[in-house]
């Protein structure tokens, strides 16, 4: 099978569409959760599978399972996917090229006459990003059992909107949240093509990562009471300004990451909102969001816990009240040594150079992982850019990640049937 027929004109110009479904005009693409964006781009991308002949089904959080149905469609389907969901002020790559790329690969199978043994399905996972609930991968966690269904429905937004007020609004408020969750083995295999987000690809002119590892993630949320009043008569010795104590935060957010000894601690106090905002008025309250990673959890660990000290003694020298809540602490996800093997076999097979590497952006995969055997191929990006509107990859980089995609879904879907081979 080697020479299927990627359309990379046809992949980028889908790209391309799916970037115009923003909040926010172009080059900004920005598609929250359920936004009217986001429903846009997911009626868009289901149209496309519809058109490829996939069986669609979709699940009450709203992940999108795409199913092209395999001649024993008893066996557990391999399965591939990313998200199309959008931080603010993003590009038009992250997700994307995981979902529409997969997309392509089946077309590519279908067209090379190719028929899996085992079903193929592409999973549009709901919410990899964090914006709307401060937590990211809310779709594959359900789905994984890996954030209870209380934790779930404690969830609110800025307006203080809970889930199931977005469920309803995206018409998936009939289905009882708890079906999500899937057994383990549900799935053959996962892997997820994804842009690399970082530079080492791109450095060492290598065209494939395949993913061993992917690094820890934990989110805190901060909420600060102070006492708020006039600019020009509260004077400095009465002053309890939530900013303030926020600001002093954030330092401390950023110590605690320079300071656990290990270059992979990094930490980000990524938002940061005040009220009442006025040039006059002393910040009353303050609101803070803290992105923390390591790729080992000890340390990753040790600096949530120094963070969390900071927290108390700030606010308590400022006599500023705090609520703190940890919305996730996960743990890294290893690779199935068998997948990253067989990706990169299938390198081998298109000559097509790869390395194994570590992601240091989270997944879906990372939940993935926790329910069946799970690997990453990863493309080059430009200058390493990600979460930003110039992020960028070549036509000719997305097409050799789909020719991999695609082989290696093939292969898989081949595995552990009666059948060798099945081209
Ligand atoms: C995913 O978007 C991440 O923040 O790593
Ligand atoms: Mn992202
Ligand atoms: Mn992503």
């Amino acid at each position: 099978m080697v020479g299927l027929r990627i359309d990379s004109a046809r992949l980028q110009s889908q790209i391309d569409a799916l970037a115009s479904i923003s909040e926010a005009p172009a080059p900004v693409v920005t598609r929250i959760l359920f936004s009217d964006a986001d429903l846009k781009a997911r009626a868009s991308v289901k149209s496309i599978c519809r058109e490829l002949g996939l069986s669609i089904r979709e699940d009450a959080i709203g992940n999108i399972f795409a199913r092209w149905l395999g001649s024993s469609p008893k066996l557990a389907p391999a399965a591939t996917g990313s998200h199309i969901d959008a931080i603010p002020n993003a590009g038009r790559y992250d997700g994307v090229v995981g979902v529409l790329g997969a997309l392509e690969a089946f077309r590519a199978l279908k067209q090379a006459g190719f028929e899996p043994k085992r079903s193929l399905e592409l999973i549009i996972f709901t919410a990899e990003e964090p914006p709307r609930f401060g937590i990211g991968c809310l779709g594959s966690r359900l789905l994984a059992g890996a954030l209870s269904l209380s934790k779930a429905n404690a969830l609110r937004d800025r307006e203080g909107h809970d889930l199931n007020y977005w469920r309803q609004r995206a018409g998936l408020g009939k289905q009882n949240i708890d079906s999500v969750r899937l057994p383990k083995n549900r799935y053959s295999a996962f892997v997820e093509l994804h842009i690399e987000q970082g530079a080492l690809l791109e450095k060492e002119r290598i065209p494939i990562g395949v993913v061993e590892k992917i690094a820890a993630p934990s989110t805190l949320r901060v909420q600060l009471t102070g006492i708020g009043g006039h600019a020009g008569t509260v004077l400095m010795p009465n002053r309890r300004d939530a900013l303030l104590a926020g600001a002093e935060i954030a330092l401390a957010v950023e110590r605690a990451a320079c300071t656990t000894g290990s270059p992979d601690t990094v930490a980000t106090t990524g938002v940061f909102r005040i009220e009442p905002g006025a040039v006059n008025s002393v910040p009353c309250r303050a609101w803070l969001e803290i992105d923390l990673r390591d790729t080992r959890l000890q340390t990753r660990d040790a600096a949530l816990k120094r963070i969390e000290i900071a927290i108390q003694k700030i606010c308590r020298r400022r006599r500023i009240q705090f609520k703190l809540e940890k919305l996730n602490a996960d743990s890294p996800a290893i690779c199935a040594p068998s997948l990253v093997n067989t990706v990169t076999r299938v390198c081998g097979e298109l000559r097509v150079g790869a390395k194994r590497m570590i992601s240091r952006a989270y997944h879906d995969s990372l939940f993935m992982a926790q329910i069946c055997p799970t690997t990453m191929i990863f493309i080059p990006c430009r200058g390493g850019v990600s979460h930003r509107p110039d992020e960028y990859s070549s036509p000719a980089q997305i097409k050799t990640g789909v020719q991999v995609l695609a082989h290696t879904l093939a292969k898989l879907s081949a595995e552990g049937s009666s059948s060798q081979s099945a081209h």
